[in-house]
């Protein structure tokens, strides 16, 4: 390095989701400000250990980035350091790469980390602080199921896609008298599916949260028809159990591996075409929910979130995570944040107002 001032170091970890380049811009840019120079480390926390990988940022290379999704530091959700859980619930990262990650941080002068993550790249961040790595966390994920934060950015872009997605399918499954079944992400959380239902205007939403049948989602569907309405909307959560319990997963993983999720739309479909004799189609919306330029809402948590990092940096504040407390950007102990995972509320206002709008969650009710 030829700069001598103090360095920002800066990852993205995990799964992606638009609203990344907009940390990592807002954090050069306040970082610039306050006297630090950035780096970025690349593909997660891989980029800090043998072979140490990393590029300097400035706000001439950042320039540009705050519309664009993905991230220019590249991700990964499998590498090294997603390590196993101990019995005491806590992932235990090889104390070689923790010491390597120490020297790295040590060697560039770097006098604080900034981690962008989800849950599980924010329980490696937590490791780090634990082994006096200074480290802030910057949440984020589409799924939006961190209970510290109001919401993670990405969730909103996420939405606003499988929005648009509904209302593509709307005008054909209109044309064509067709049950439209539509798969979303959100891994075990339903907040993607009842957003997007919601928004979309759905008949139907299938969520984690909520246990259905096919019994009462076909009873909708009906009652639709007999009222004259012959298409109809599905949206269903990819965490969702099927009646009988089960998850549909796209493959069959080892205990320790996260389990791969998929395909539940498929057979929702399915079963609506036999149950009903109706035309059904499936529509799985996958990565493209991931892919994309974040939406004016997710710029500016994105933003505000990486200015408060940086300005947590600077006061010493390791070991928390930026969160979004509305109206406010707060911050909470890593600890604390990971240790709560967000669901939504069965009897919460969404799923109220849904309700009350004769959206069929599939259940008694
Ligand atoms: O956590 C974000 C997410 O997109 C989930 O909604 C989804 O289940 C998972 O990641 C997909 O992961 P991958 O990109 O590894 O297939």
């Amino acid at each position: 390095m030829t700069s001598h001032k103090p360095s920002i170091g800066i990852l993205t970890s995990g799964g992606d989701c638009p609203g990344l380049n907009a940390v990592i811009r807002a954090s050069v840019i306040a970082g610039e400000r306050l006297g630090y120079s950035c780096v970025g480390f690349l593909r997660g926390y891989e980029g800090l250990v043998d072979p140490v990988d990393y590029m300097p940022l400035t706000r001439g290379n950042t320039s540009g980035i705050l519309t664009l999704g993905g991230t220019i530091l590249g991700s990964t959700n499998r590498g090294r350091f997603s390590a196993t859980v101990g019995e005491d619930q806590r992932i235990s990262i090889d104390p070689a790469l923790l010491r390597g990650v120490a020297d790295t941080v040590r060697q560039l002068g770097i006098c604080g980390l900034v981690c962008i993550g989800g849950d599980g790249s924010l329980a490696i961040s937590e490791q780090f602080h634990r082994h006096g790595i200074p480290v802030v966390g910057v949440p984020k994920t589409i799924d939006n199921d961190l209970g510290a934060t109001a919401f993670t950015f990405g969730f909103d872009s996420a939405v606003s896609t499988a929005t648009d997605a509904l209302d593509r399918l709307r005008t054909t499954a209109a044309s064509h008298e067709r049950i439209m079944v539509l798969e979303v992400m959100g891994r075990h959380a339903g907040w993607i599916a009842l957003h997007a239902g919601i928004a979309g205007g759905a008949d139907v939403i299938l969520l984690p949260e909520i246990g259905w049948t096919f019994d009462s989602v076909c009873r909708k569907i009906a009652d639709r028809e007999a009222a004259g309405r012959r298409h109809s909307l599905v949206v269903v959560a990819e965490g969702a159990s099927l009646p009988t319990g089960d998850l549909v997963c796209v493959t069959a993983t080892g205990a320790q591996e996260q389990v791969k999720l998929g395909g539940i739309g498929q057979v929702v479909a399915a079963e609506i075409a036999r149950r009903l004799d109706r035309q059904t189609r499936t529509v799985v919306l996958g990565h493209l929910q991931r892919g994309g330029n974040p939406t004016t809402f997710d710029r500016v948590l994105a933003t505000e979130f990486g200015v408060l990092a940086v300005q947590m940096i600077h006061e010493g504040r390791f070991g928390e995570m930026v969160c979004y407390r509305p109206p406010e950007i707060e911050s909470v102990p890593i600890a604390t944040a990971i240790a709560s995972l967000s669901r939504v509320q069965p009897h919460g206002t969404s799923v109220r107002a849904a309700r009350g709008l004769g959206i069929c969650f599939g259940d008694a009710s």
